[in-house]
């Protein structure tokens, strides 16, 4: 069923408040939810009332108080409609029941190892009971949980405890919570379980007490100290960055081993993919701290972007999404680095967000029609999203962009707002028209951007001629410009930005030319010297920068932009020229030609400089990944030629840099006690990046064992099974044996241990794989697992997921099957590694063609999955 935005409508009917009674069975709860509902003004009087259902058994119906007659109400497992209700206010009561335990889709009401769990958006609380089960229905919710004291200790809502009680005998108990705060129906969370409590406290700026809680398995108390750490810290950012307090006496955190996504931000009540909660040195990598410090940070700031001011209708989810997560990219910046978050948070959009943006499941920020809702949880709103209310904030400037937000947390507190409500606050607090920023919202597709800049030595002027351009996407033929910000700076000869006055063309203000126009043209007065341009600083604009530098400017940037993110930037595009080239002849059946010694000799020095910080180094250290490389390419893509070409480059690198790597490694490798900050994470990424060099090359033997063997965290062991296993090292076995050994009490551990083999670079891959689809750690039913291992293979495996005879696509598309009836937001998700398929060269296209037929024609086949596959093959 289509849902078109130009559709919304306004419920008839208003649901004040919501009364909800959990009698909680594995296999048959009973849910009673009183609802107070009041018709809208101006419904028709007896306008029928239509609530949502998903898959649910109606037990009973009363309206005040007295059951409703047959012929009253209409109710089938997908939705109860009152025919002729009351025209004023009336409570109605409905009984549903449930089975929790039968709940594999993780949608709704479900068990997680024994504890009951809720995950409501988009549309899970339909699940549980009927309602109208959308975003701009508020209500305040008050719930009563009762179960068994043996089976469920921990009995939590949303909002604060009010009541609780236990049976005489003692073997029953409950408890009664109470939101004061109206929310939609997404929020809504409940859990009940036998659950380990770590506390702490917080004192907000204003004064009030916030008792803080983190519910994991029992056993696993001390692996949520960082997360709780990183929650007071964020909870002190958001006062301190954009003056908002916590609103409630209690804020918890409960951590569960199956979940569809990261985390949810129910009220006072945030569900966590324990993935996201759990760490220790001996099992979690950097990369899981700085996950979890992301994450738990995203979930908190929900609580103004996303609670306190939700969204009018599900196209309105990046108001939420793409805020909240800008502002907890902005939180990592300012607790780490900010040009490496920079880096690291580019090299993620361009991998998901421009490779999505570029095929056939590309669909605006704000989408303007959708099948099924939980496939536009998308790199696209997401990501994109984050970047336009960045490149706003560039835009209007920052202390424009501060009043605005200031504006519409005054204005719209309690709303369910809109992307033009967002837009007109900063329109007012900045003073310009933001109609054209709005269309960055509207099209799809990510905008090309080429410059190319000429200096009149004689005049001392240098002219920038810019212009930009968006591809076609699906239902966009043809696109309008949009409002650019090109940050700059023209470079000297002395590496120091040339002080200039622009005289025409764009509107420049500061460091930014404003492009707003299909073309434009920028003349700068008064240029001592020719300059190279460095466009497009901080990554000022999701769009692709297409400007013709030779090599020596390129290489002029790396060595010398006062842009971090510039100079790593300069690294990539030397490398992306030289690897298309080589893909490109590989393809062709000849070899790669030689990498350029002018950028080996670069990449030596950036790696020796120790004025430089570790983490950045690890980054220009780090080439264009296989999938970057592709997108690159566009079309007739040969993924086993693009593997090579890289392969070539690394071992031209490694080769070149030995001595200077294996010297800098060895100065490295002293102990030092594990601590997961920022200045350890660098150190570690540095000497993981130099060790994956020196792994292709002699010098890794012996280095590559004693890595693993002497690795007192994750980050280090993991980094050495990966050379290990990836070059196929004599030592590649005994070390996943003894990695599974050390672990296997540890799934999070062992999903890397999944990743690892998933993602090696062999043709046994595929048959790996399936191998360990039947590992007894391996479970169909925990989406980590799923992830790590059939996830993993297909998305970042790309020369193994595209082989030429198919069988990846073939082992895709079987799973997906296999999971669509149990989880099919799950094998949706999965399915997503088909976006690119039209950019294979014919024959995989051919291959990939029949395998996404082959699923279309399953039945019955999940809205989701149809929705995906449809998409892709449209
Ligand atoms: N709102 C959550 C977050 O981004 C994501 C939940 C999405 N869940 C889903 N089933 N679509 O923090
Ligand atoms: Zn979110």
């Amino acid at each position: 069923q289509a849902v078109r935005l130009a559709d919304y409508q306004p419920t008839l009917y208003a649901i004040e408040t919501v009364d909800l009674d959990f009698l909680l069975s594995p296999h048959a709860t009973l849910v009673t939810a009183r609802l107070a509902i009041v018709p809208r003004d101006g419904t028709d009087a007896g306008a029928p009332l239509v609530l949502d259902g998903d898959g649910l058994t109606l037990v009973s119906v009363s309206l005040d108080g007295r059951p409703l007659a047959a012929e009253a109400f209409t109710a089938t497992p997908d939705g109860l409609t009152v025919a002729t209700p009351p025209a004023r206010p009336f409570t109605l009561e409905i009984v549903t029941e449930i089975d929790p335990e039968a709940n594999l889709a993780l949608s709704g009401l479900y068990r997680s190892r024994g504890t009951y769990c809720t995950q409501c958006e988009a549309e899970g609380f339909r699940r549980i009971t009927y309602f109208l089960d959308r975003p701009d229905v508020l209500s305040i919710y008050t719930t009563r949980i009762e179960a068994p004291v043996a089976e469920a200790p921990i009995l939590l809502a949303n909002g604060n405890q009010i009541v609780s009680g236990t049976s005489a005998d003692g073997t029953r108990h409950f408890a009664v919570w109470h939101d004061p705060y109206p929310k939609p129906s997404y929020l809504f969370a409940m859990v009940a379980g036998d659950l380990a409590l770590v506390r702490d406290d917080f004192v907000t700026a204003s004064g009030r007490e916030v008792d803080l809680r983190i519910y994991v398995e029992h056993g696993n108390e001390d692996r949520a100290t960082y997360a709780m750490d990183a929650l007071k810290r964020s909870m002190r950012w958001d006062e301190e960055a954009f003056g908002r307090e916590y609103d409630l006496d209690i804020f918890m955190i409960v951590a569960v081993s199956d979940f569809n996504m990261g985390a949810m931000e129910n009220k006072g009540l945030n569900i966590f993919n324990d993935k996201y909660v759990l760490a220790a040195p001996e099992t979690a990598t950097d990369q899981d701290y700085t996950g979890i410090e992301g994450v738990i940070a995203h979930e908190y700031f929900h609580n103004w972007t996303g609670n306190r001011i939700t969204c009018r209708d599900w196209f309105q989810l990046c108001l939420k999404e793409g805020l909240t997560v800008f502002r907890d990219q902005e939180f990592s910046s300012d607790q780490r680095s900010r040009p490496v978050k920079r880096i690291s948070d580019v090299r993620t959009l361009r991998a998901q967000q421009f490779t999505e943006d570029a095929g056939p499941l590309a669909h605006p920020v704000r989408p303007e029609i959708y099948h099924e809702i939980n496939n536009f949880y998308t790199a696209t709103v997401y990501e994109k999203g984050a970047e336009l209310i960045r490149a706003l904030k560039t835009l209007i400037g920052a202390d424009a962009f501060a009043r605005g937000m200031d504006l519409y947390f005054d204005r719209h507190d309690g709303d369910a707002a809109t992307i033009e409500d967002f837009l007109a606050c900063f329109a007012e607090a900045s003073g310009s028209d933001l109609a054209p920023f709005l269309m960055w919202y509207r099209q799809a597709g990510t905008p090309r951007v080429t410059a190319r800049g000429t200096y009149d030595a004689e005049a001392r002027r240098f002219t920038l001629d810019l212009a930009q351009t968006c591809p076609p996407t699906p239902g966009q033929p043809t696109k309008l410009p949009v409002p650019i910000p090109v940050r700059f700076g023209l470079v000297g000869p002395n590496g120091a930005d040339l002080d200039v006055t622009a005289v025409s063309g764009a509107t420049v203000k500061d460091d930014v030319i404003h492009l707003t126009e299909a073309s434009q043209t920028v003349v700068f007065e008064g240029v001592a010297a020719r300059p190279v341009p460095s466009l497009l600083r901080a990554f000022s604009a999701p769009v692709v920068l297409d400007i013709d530098l030779p090599l020596e400017d390129r290489l002029f940037l790396l060595g010398h932009d006062s842009d971090p993110f510039n100079r790593w930037e300069a690294a990539q595009a030397i490398a992306t020229v030289a690897l298309k080239a080589a893909a490109a002849a590989i393809a062709a059946g000849g070899t790669s030609p030689e990498t350029d010694r002018s950028f080996v000799s670069a990449l030596g020095t950036v790696a020796a400089d120790e004025t430089l910080d570790h983490a950045f180094r690890a980054l220009v250290l780090q080439l264009p990944s296989e999938t970057d490389i592709a997108r690159e390419i566009g079309s007739d893509v040969d993924p086993t030629a693009i593997a090579a070409a890289r392969r070539n480059m690394r071992r031209a690198i490694a080769e070149a840099l030995a001595d200077t790597f294996a010297g800098l490694y060895d100065r490295l490798s002293t102990a030092e006690p594990f601590r997961p900050d920022a200045a350890g994470a660098g150190r570690r990424a540095f000497r993981n990046t130099l060790l994956d060099y020196l792994s292709l090359v002699p010098a890794g033997a012996g280095r590559m064992e004693r890595h693993y063997d002497t690795a007192d965290n994750m980050t280090d062991r993991l980094a050495a099974l990966t050379a290990l296993v990836f070059t196929g090292a004599a030592g590649a076995e005994a070390a996943l044996a003894d990695f599974y050994d050390r672990f296997k009490d540890h799934p999070l551990a062992i999903d890397k241990w999944f990743v690892v083999q998933a993602t090696a670079p062999s043709d046994d891959t595929l048959d790996t794989v399936r191998r360990l689809t039947g590992h007894p750690a391996f479970a169909f039913t925990n989406p980590n697992r799923v992830r790590s291992l059939v996830g993993a293979f297909s998305m970042a495996n790309p020369a193994q997921f595209n082989r030429p005879d198919g069988a990846g696509y073939a082992f895709l598309a079987s799973t997906a099957i296999d999971l669509d009836p149990r989880n099919p937001q799950l094998a949706a998700r999965l399915l997503g590694a088909f976006r690119s398929w039209r950019t294979m060269e014919p024959g995989r296209r051919a291959k990939a063609e029949v395998e996404l037929r082959r699923i279309a024609a399953v039945r019955p086949l999940s809205p989701d999955v149809t929705d995906i596959v449809g998409r892709c093959l449209a």
